[in-house]
């Protein structure tokens, strides 16, 4: 991102404090740019390994099996090869957050351990800042009056009778509110927060008769709950579910949650996914439960890879939130009817975004949810997740189940249950392996099948159509990184072949010479800088020296970017290489570039020459024609 978009956060300000702030700020920025490591920062997010110098993983920003996705710790950034994005910790966080720009200086800056006192109002300005910082102080009044007030001793007596430990009940911050009017609202407001943002939390209810500059007619959404904190991905309270004590007439629904805010969208948050992070990319396994209770019961038990989707369908926001964890995921929900039919949409979207998905079955008599099994058996509940079956079965087997397969009507059904559960996956081996299981299980011919696939692959969203083309995934808010760019085949081929020029400067010297034979397809392309200064160097010394390729593309525009992108881009595709194969895949990409232009080029003579003899231009014809021959 520029520094010119950063700006914008200042835009309030005027004059001589602006230019001051401007300067402390962009020192800032320096300063949380070199205390962040940029590794360690998106490794919360992807798993990268070592490529080169740079490390490599599989794009959060778009959908890939291979990776695309570079990130260089000496320049301190991103960028994807596949999708075009980039940037540097300031825009990965935005974009992968959704944050806005202040909220993820806030972020960062916390992480570096950089004051940002020269603009806490900048911060302070920012409403979602504000929200998580009511939310932050709710969470420790309701933990507090939990643990301290003699009101919450009906509430300690129902966690203990849940078998809920202390030790959890402090790691998971959970609380306790009695059931009073206006007791947080009260003490929010004296501690000096403003009405109007409490309301804009949440956790403040304004009827519509409320007296505006006066207390009355404001009161408490959660009363008489037990109140769990629902964090984001940094720990950052967001939200609140709240389970009531005693269900009564009047205590409303068993569970309230905070409703949609600026920092809270129940269909966005996994609740418990900031603590099981790491432990989902050790396993590699995420596995979902439906309840609050459910997830904290799991962990209690040691199995801390587990989060809940708070009683509702997946949505795609929140399939694509855990994906960036692990590709493989594992479902407990509700078996009967309703519940299998409501998980089912999180299913599908989990499918369709690639992801290994399994269905965890409770044993009947085992308990009616995770937390249940736990308290009567806790190996029931390891081994069900051990067992867990992968859901592409279990969907052969629901739509096989009970049918006379001898029958064609009913092999006609089962195939249209299963196809379009088939036409999801996007991946063609993947598909053509479910096509197999059920060909077998109706026996049928594959050929037969694969004729029927598309009509269920009519425009399944988010696949990856013809070439390059890119769906994102990214949320609309953020507009740091680049829109998707379309190459074309010889730019990237160029690409390919500066790649590997600039890692093997030794063996491929004198591919500097050689590429005069394609400087039309240069002198027009986005390398063109790079390839003038450095074929200037090789004029003078016949080796590429890097250092002072670097030295001389740094006054350049973009120049600098550039030879970090291809240093990217060569660890990404020639890591493995040796001096032959450089050669040889040298030698693959020149000719190819030089017979595309070849092609290129003689049509377009073709097409000046019809003109040309049209207008009775001789001098002309015969010029084209010399090259025409020439290029033969
Ligand atoms: N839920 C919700 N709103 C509701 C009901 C349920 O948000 N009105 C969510 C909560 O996150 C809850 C989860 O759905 O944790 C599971 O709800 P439910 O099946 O009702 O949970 P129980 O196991 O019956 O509840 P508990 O274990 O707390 O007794
Ligand atoms: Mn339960």
């Amino acid at each position: 991102m520029t520094i010119a978009g950063r700006r914008s956060a200042f835009a309030t300000l005027t004059g001589e404090r602006k230019s001051g702030l401007i300067l402390a700020f962009m020192a800032d920025t320096k300063l949380i740019k070199e205390k962040v490591d940029i590794v360690d920062l998106i490794s919360e997010y992807v798993a990268l390994k070592p490529a080169g110098v740079n490390h490599k993983g599989l794009c959060p920003f778009h959908r890939e099996k291979s990776p695309s996705f570079m990130v260089s710790r000496e320049r301190q950034s991103w960028h994807c090869f596949g999708c075009s994005k980039g940037g540097d910790i300031f825009s990965f966080v935005q974009e992968i957050e959704g944050m806005e720009f202040s909220e993820a200086l806030k972020y960062l800056a916390n992480r570096a351990g950089v004051p940002l006192d020269n603009y806490r109002s900048e911060i302070g300005s920012n409403l979602r800042n504000r929200i998580k910082e009511i939310n932050e102080n709710a969470a420790n009044f309701f933990h507090n009056f939990l643990l301290k007030m003699p009101a919450a001793a009906s509430a300690r007596d129902y966690l203990s009778g849940r078998k809920v430990k202390p030790e959890t009940i402090t790691e998971w911050l959970i609380g306790y509110v009695p059931d009073q009017w206006d007791l947080l609202t009260n003490w929010l407001t004296k501690k000096g927060f403003a009405i109007d943002d409490l309301v804009a939390s949440g956790l403040t209810i304004k009827k519509a008769d409320a007296v505006s500059g006066s207390m009355r007619g404001y009161y408490d959404r959660f009363r008489g709950r037990v109140m769990f904190p629902i964090w984001d991905t940094h720990g950052s309270v967001v939200g609140f579910t709240g389970r009531v004590l005693v269900e009564t007439e009047n205590s409303g629904g068993k569970y309230v949650n905070t409703p949609v805010t600026p920092v809270y969208d129940k269909s966005s948050v996994i609740f418990g996914l900031n603590r099981a992070k790491s432990e989902i990319k050790t396993k590699d396994l995420i596995v979902v439960v439906e309840g609050q209770m459910d997830t904290i019961a799991c962990h209690e038990a040691g199995m801390k890879n587990v989060v809940a989707s708070s009683g509702t369908a997946m949505t795609e926001t929140q399939v694509k939130l855990l994906k960036r964890y692990s590709q493989n995921l594992a479902l407990a929900f509700d078996m009967d009817a309703a519940g299998i039919e409501a998980a089912e949409r999180g299913i599908l979207i989990a499918l369709r975004e690639g992801m290994n998905v399994r269905v965890i079955r409770i044993p009947d008599g085992a308990g009616k949810d995770p937390d249940e099994c736990l308290k009567k058996n806790p190996e029931i509940w390891f081994q069900a997740v051990k067992n867990a079956e992968d859901v592409m079965a279990w969907f052969l087997e629901k739509a096989t189940k009970g049918r006379d397969l001898k029958l064609p009507k009913e092999k006609q059904m089962a195939s249209d249950i299963f196809l379009p559960k088939i036409a999801l996956v996007p991946y063609a081996v993947e598909r053509d392996y479910w096509l197999q299981k059920l060909a077998e299980t109706i026996n049928v011919g594959m050929d037969v099948l694969r004729e029927d696939l598309p009509r269920f692959r009519k425009n399944p969203q988010g696949v990856v159509v013809g070439r390059k083309q890119v769906v994102s995934s990214v949320p609309e808010k953020t507009a740091t990184a680049s829109a998707p760019i379309e190459m074309t085949r010889s730019e990237e081929m160029l690409e390919m072949l500066f790649a590997l020029l600039l890692r093997f400067p030794k063996v491929l010297q004198d591919y500097w010479g050689k590429l005069e034979n394609i400087a039309p397809v240069l002198s027009t392309s986005h390398y063109a800088n790079l390839y003038f200064e450095a074929k200037k160097l090789y004029n003078k010394g016949n080796i590429l020296d890097l250092e002072e390729l670097h030295k001389a593309l740094e006054i350049v525009e973009n120049g600098s970017e550039m030879m970090s992108l291809l240093g990217m881009k060569g660890d990404l595709l020639f890591q493995d290489f040796d001096d032959r194969s450089a050669m040889q895949e040298a030698e693959a990409l020149f000719n190819q570039i030089h017979a595309d232009w070849l092609g290129a080029r003689r049509k377009q003579i073709q097409l000046e020459m019809i003109s040309a003899e049209k207008a009775g231009d001789k001098d002309v014809v015969a010029r084209l024609m010399n090259e025409f021959i020439k290029l033969v």
